[in-house]
């Protein structure tokens, strides 16, 4: 088959931009059907903050639980065809999602039914510089012209899943809801033990204490890398590429900074989120 160019590569709906192959509009407009279930896993992450770190801590925990069967790769409920959703919509409890969508984009059935949500965030600056080298690295997304085109687009909001800023702003407002935790890159990467606990404990996954240790260890960025060929195949150093926090110093310029430090205070200043976030 002739490659896509790149162009074409995303397609816009309703102002948001959707990767064209992987998740088409008859994904979109199934979903928005899609029955949540109350005892749901669902996993919310802007692109590149973490999602496939959360994932693969919950698949783990959920296998350590005696909860999910099959350890394969969970795709984004975006990128479910209305036949795979069919699937979905019938496949045995505690269910394991996840997305990119916005919060107002997830089907309402979650809001409505209190599904608990666990929510990933990472730092603009870190999440923006990872994207950047994700999108030249990953086919079915268009190649960036340069850093300082890319910058530009991710302030406006004119990547794949939309603004960064749109997201964390819809979820700055349900930090305190009970079926809601927010965790962060930058606080996983210092307390991984920490964090397994925290996630176990929010969705009532019961395992002991030398499970929890064991997951933490094979969570960290170097265990995951090396099991990448077997998780994500072909993609796997695509997915698992630095790992690390503060990566945005090599690519921001002075500038640069300054107008994301100015948009992020402007948009997310005095929330719990921003608090959380520590940026
Ligand atoms: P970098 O590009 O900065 O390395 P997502 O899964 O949402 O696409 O996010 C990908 C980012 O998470 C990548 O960031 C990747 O390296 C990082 N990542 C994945 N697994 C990780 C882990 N176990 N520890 C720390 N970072 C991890």
């Amino acid at each position: 088959a002739k490659a896509m160019k790149d162009e074409d590569k995303l397609y816009r709906h309703q102002g948001t931009l959707y990767v064209s192959i992987m998740s088409p509009l008859e994904n979109l407009q199934a979903l928005e059907t899609l029955e949540a279930r109350p005892d749901d896993v669902l996993l919310v992450a802007y692109p590149k903050c973490g999602f496939n770190w959360m994932i693969g801590m919950l698949q783990k925990m959920m296998i350590a639980a005696g909860l999910e069967k099959d350890p394969k790769q969970t795709p984004l409920m975006e990128f479910l065809s209305p036949e795979m959703q069919k699937v979905i919509s019938e496949s045995p409890s505690p269910r394991l999602l996840g997305t990119h969508l916005h919060l107002k984009n997830i089907p309402a059935s979650f809001t409505a039914k209190k599904t608990k949500m666990l929510v990933v965030f990472r730092n603009p600056k870190d999440t923006a510089v990872s994207y950047y080298h994700f999108t030249n690295k990953n086919a079915v997304l268009p190649k960036a012209e340069s850093w300082d085109k890319f910058y530009s687009e991710f302030m406006s909001g004119d990547v794949a899943w939309g603004s960064y800023f749109d997201q964390a702003l819809a979820w700055a407002k349900h930090v305190d809801d009970p079926n809601v935790m927010i965790v962060t890159y930058e606080y996983l990467k210092q307390n991984l033990v920490e964090g397994v606990r925290q996630v176990c404990k929010f969705f009532n996954f019961a395992l002991s204490e030398e499970q929890i240790q064991t997951i933490a260890q094979g969570s960290t960025f170097e265990a995951m890398k090396d099991n990448s060929k077997d998780s994500h195949g072909q993609l796997g150093n695509v997915f698992f590429r630095k790992g690390e926090v503060g990566d945005w110093k090599n690519h921001f310029s002075e500038a640069q900074s300054k107008e994301m430090d100015a948009k992020y205070e402007k948009c997310l200043g005095g929330t719990k989120l921003a608090a959380l976030l520590k940026y």
